[in-house]
């Protein structure tokens, strides 16, 4: 007896007799391609607070008084000016962090205080330990102190530590703060006593509980969603902050490793980037860098796919290029970070993976050349990258890009330019309505078979509701993913990789909408889009099986969706089938021949029912 597990996402429940009946055959004796392991993953990009204020958990905001406005994210509190004062001195030695704050407190009752507002806020749990720290270098060592409080948003100290005994010297100082109480929007209060000049920089704040505990790591609830997930790979940085809105502005994952205070912030592209959602505040301090983001990608058993600049800024603001003659340092990047990611100690990078403490390679298999490019400038640019690339590592898989938009002029060059080339995937973008995604459910059943293979790596279903601007995570846009999603692994032996986008989104921060994942300070809520993707992400199987109805696959055809796939290691059969309308659809399932007698198992939840399968 072989368990068959049935998978329906529906808008109404499916009865099981007096409606006319949809007769399905399952050729589950004939599997007809294998499903890549890499098929369902997760795309990652600093979008929507997504790492600064979100899974990166570093709670203070501009911790080195590097952000252009020096002082943004703080505020001073005095009784008297005469009482203390902040003054932000630049050592102007063009070190990456050569800023820092100077206080002179002028009063022994310590009423002089420097608060830092967090990302929206900051978020404490109660009876939680918060891990702070700061440099400080003291003229007066003796005669200072500072009370480090946590705050809640009426201003009520939640918990408190003191640090003191500074010398002239920079040193680190470290403390462990308990919570009396959660807050929402709390923040953190540095008052100074005594009387004296004390420098302080890289003030930082983390909770305690990190994921897997690492010390100024990332937040636990949002990392655990993305574990539940099993992905298969992790895309990343982006996105557009791969370009750049100028080629300055560009991702270089080299200046995101290493020494976290070492680590030059530069603007998010998405501060500015829409006027109606500016995030005048939203940069990037890269604390979440290259080395973290390979070892989220091993800690979850997901594949690490980076995605670098090929010199080419973004094409919706500047579309700034490096010239050709100048593309040399770029391709570097690219090489470089194949042998960091891979090479031994021997070699100049593998050393210092070596060094950052991961003597083990991390294996990468998969870099991605250029986002969203487009035109005969990505071409010609990602020519040059494919040689240097293929020719020192004839193993590494590129992932091209196709432009932004899943058809079109644009596309359509991309596409058969490329064929000629040797990228092993092109990456497909599909931000559309609900209605796109049911009628291209069958988009690749007639894709050409030869060459690249298809890496839908940002799509989402954009449903408008009551004439707002932007999107919404809805059930009709979960439901229009799963019906696209039933064509994409019918398709696996071409598609092999896909990813929605974007991935996380702050509730009170976020730029663009809808998103996967939200959260606040405190919380985080999955969205029926991301049930959608665990459903796929979590039944992948090993091989997909045919579905046919009357011959054909079930595509829309009035309103159901299907496909299926074996698990070879399980011994299951997993049938996804989704029906669109409110009409109730009665299914028959004849597994290879064989009629089958349904039994209900359990209905799990509002999505999903499970039904298993005896087969006759
Ligand atoms: O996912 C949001 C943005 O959409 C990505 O940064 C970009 O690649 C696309 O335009």
């Amino acid at each position: 007896m072989k368990r068959i597990i049935w998978f329906f996402a529906l808008v109404v429940c499916i009865s099981i007799s007096s409606f006319s009946q949809r007769k399905l055959t399952v050729y589950a004796d004939k599997p007809v391609a294998a499903v890549s392991p890499t098929m369902w993953g997760v795309f990652f990009e600093d979008i929507n607070f997504g790492a600064d204020g979100g899974l990166y958990a570093e709670l203070v905001k501009n911790r080195s008084f590097e952000f252009p406005t020096a002082m943004m994210g703080w505020r001073e509190s005095r009784t008297n000016y005469q009482k203390g004062r902040v003054l932000v001195i630049n050592k102007s030695d063009n070190s990456i962090n050569s800023r820092f704050a100077r206080i002179t407190v002028n009063n022994l009752e310590g009423n002089y205080s420097l608060a830092n507002e967090g990302f929206r806020g900051m978020g404490f749990h109660k009876a939680k330990q918060y891990d702070f720290s700061i440099m400080i270098r003291s003229e007066n060592p003796k005669d200072c102190r500072i009370k480090v409080q946590l705050l809640n948003h009426s201003g009520k100290e939640i918990g408190s530590a003191f640090i003191e005994n500074f010398s002239n010297d920079w040193n680190t100082y470290r403390t462990t703060i308990v919570t009396s109480d959660s807050a929402q929007r709390g923040k953190l209060n540095l008052l100074f006593e005594g009387t004296g000049v004390t420098d302080i920089d890289m003030v930082s704040l983390f909770p305690h509980d990190t994921w897997k505990g690492r010390p100024g790591g990332l937040r636990n609830d949002l990392v655990q969603k993305l574990a539940d997930l099993k992905p298969g790979f992790i895309r990343f940085p982006g996105g557009c902050i791969v370009e750049g809105k100028d080629l300055a502005n560009r991702y270089q994952w080299k200046t995101t490793i290493g020494n976290v205070a070492d680590r030059k912030l530069i603007m998010n592209r998405w501060n500015v980037e829409f006027p109606r959602k500016s995030a005048p505040d939203y940069y990037q301090s890269f604390g979440l860098g290259f080395y973290e983001y390979f070892l989220l990608c091993e800690d979850l058993g997901a594949e690490p796919l980076p995605i670098l600049n090929c010199g080419m800024a973004c094409q919706f603001n500047s579309g700034e290029v490096v010239d050709m003659k100048e593309l040399q340092p770029y391709i570097d990047d690219a090489l470089d970070l194949i042998e960091f990611s891979n090479g031994d100690e021997s070699t100049k990078w593998g050393k210092l993976r070596y060094e950052l403490g991961h003597p083990q390679p991390f294996n990468m298999k998969f870099i991605g050349v250029g986002n969203e490019q487009w035109e005969p400038q990505y071409i010609e640019r990602y020519k040059v990258f494919e040689k240097a690339l293929l020719s020192r590592y004839p193993q590494i898989k590129i992932v091209s890009g196709s432009g932004p938009s899943p058809d079109g002029e644009y596309f359509n060059y991309a596409w058969k330019e490329l064929r000629q080339l040797s990228p092993a995937l092109i990456d497909e973008h599909y931000y559309k309505p609900p209605s796109w995604f049911f009628s291209n459910a069958s988009r690749y059943d007639s894709y050409e078979r030869k060459g690249p293979k298809v890496f839908a790596g940002e799509y989402a279903a954009h449903s408008r509701e009551n004439n707002e601007a932007e999107s919404r995570n809805n059930w009709e846009s979960a439901l229009a993913e799963a019906a696209f999603m039933t064509g994409l692994e019918r398709n696996a032996d071409l598609v092999q990789m896909c990813s929605y986008a974007p991935l996380f989104a702050h509730v009170d921060a976020w730029q663009w909408r809808p998103d996967l994942i939200w959260f606040d300070n405190l919380n985080s809520v999955a969205t029926p889009n991301y049930y959608v993707q665990k459903f796929f992400s979590t039944n992948r199987g090993t091989n997909v099986v045919k579905i046919l109805e009357n011959n054909n696959v079930v595509a829309g055809n009035d309103s159901l969706y299907v496909s299926g796939v074996i698990d070879d290691k399980t011994g299951e059969l997993i049938i996804k089938i989704v029906n669109s309308s409110s009409k109730v659809q009665d299914v028959e399932l004849n597994v290879s021949g064989s009629k089958v007698k349904r039994q209900m198992l359990s209905c799990s939840f509002w999505l999903q029912l499970i039904y298993t399968v005896i087969i006759n």
